[in-house]
């Protein structure tokens, strides 16, 4: 696979050492740097490694920052990218299986090496799950003017209707 990887000065030790694990692997590694421990902007780089998944030059993305949470954000920010921040492998697991999450997000600061690099391959190697998953996954990208409006209303009602998951959907089991 071809893999997007990017991270700020406070992120950008596990982004090298992930990057070094992706290419043992076999993969090709889109590196967006940071390279050192000079001050950036996490957006930049979020960006980037969203727009390269979105774009299809990349088959997924890894961004790393302190928190995990600021790059993530700036991930999410990209129409297409499901970017998961994730400290612990189920996390890491339900983000593929029910998310099909196309960028991990992980933290240089609150997570240790040996779990970012589980987390790492718990993401790699799980497989989306479909069916109904599919059905909420793609209402994410449906956030136009007529789902606006029906979340506006729903605001304005104080509940939200009309979000039952059809029977075909639920087929294959599961909740
Ligand atoms: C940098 O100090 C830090 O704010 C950044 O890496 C990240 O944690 C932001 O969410």
């Amino acid at each position: 696979m071809n893999i997007a990887v990017g991270a700020d000065h406070a992120g950008f030790g596990y982004k090298d050492r992930i990057a070094q694990l992706l290419r043992e692997q076999g993969h090709d590694v889109l590196d967006f740097g940071t390279w050192d421990e000079t001050p950036v902007d996490y957006p930049q780089y979020g960006f980037a490694v969203g727009e390269a998944v979105a774009s299809g030059r990349a088959h997924r993305g890894i961004v790393v920052c302190g928190s995990s949470l600021g790059i993530a954000i700036a991930a999410n920010k990209v129409p297409g990218i499901r970017c998961a921040p994730v400290t612990e492998p189920l996390s890491a697991e339900l983000a593929r299986r029910h998310n099909d999450a196309n960028v991990l997000a992980l933290s240089e600061r609150l997570t240790g090496w040996e779990m970012a690099a589980r987390l790492l391959d718990v993401f790699m190697e799980t497989p989306f799950e479909g069916g109904r998953h599919a059905h909420r996954v793609g209402q994410l990208f449906e956030y136009g003017d007529e789902q606006r409006a029906r979340t506006l209303a729903a605001v304005e009602a104080g509940k939200v209707t009309g979000a039952r998951t059809p029977e075909a959907d639920l087929r294959a089991g599961g909740r």
